[in-house]
């Protein structure tokens, strides 16, 4: 199960508009699930990434996303950093809180975000941008199974 964590894995997208969001979503598909990720914990990246890369369109107007893998057997990850060099965030509080949005959006991008990822980090400054850095691992427990019946696993049973 070594092939679980390959490092070095690492893809960079840049985001202007919606379809780049539609890249940046499966990139995250992609990583998650050579990384161990289950299809639930892939869907949950991948939809708080996509939330990300929605903001760096919509609020910052251009920006990029990297995606690195994480880990060793049997903890594995993934992580994925979006960039901006947009107009920062003054209250990052206020933008966290679910239904706050300065452009008559739903404002549950970043909250749910942050609910849908094991580690969430933001650092934003007005006037000159902001860095989401969001972390999202295998089930530990499900990738112990694997490691403890290797033979089994490895006849596809
Ligand atoms: N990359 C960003 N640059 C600047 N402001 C942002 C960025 N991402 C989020 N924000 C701010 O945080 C608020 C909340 O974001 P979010 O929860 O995704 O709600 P929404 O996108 O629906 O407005 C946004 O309305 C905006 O003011
Ligand atoms: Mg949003």
């Amino acid at each position: 199960m070594t092939d679980l964590c390959p490092h070095g894995i690492q893809a960079r997208v840049q985001v202007t508009d919606d379809s780049d969001v539609v890249v940046v979503r499966r990139r995250a598909r992609e990583l998650a699930a050579r990384q161990g990720l289950s299809g639930a914990e892939t869907e949950s990246l991948a939809t708080a990434v996509t939330e990300v890369a929605r903001n760096i369109v919509v609020h910052a107007g251009g920006g990029e996303v990297l995606f690195g893998a994480l880990g060793q057997a049997p903890r594995c990850g993934v992580i994925v950093i979006a960039h901006d060099s947009g107009p920062g965030i003054p209250s990052i509080e206020q933008a966290m809180q679910d239904g706050f949005s300065t452009k008559g959006g739903l404002g549950y991008g970043l909250a749910g975000a942050r609910r849908l990822v094991d580690e969430f980090e933001i650092e934003s400054t007005v006037d000159a941008g902001t860095t989401i850095t969001l972390r999202k691992w295998a089930a530990t427990e499900r990738l112990r199974v694997f490691r403890a019946c290797p033979s089994s696993t490895s006849k596809g049973a």
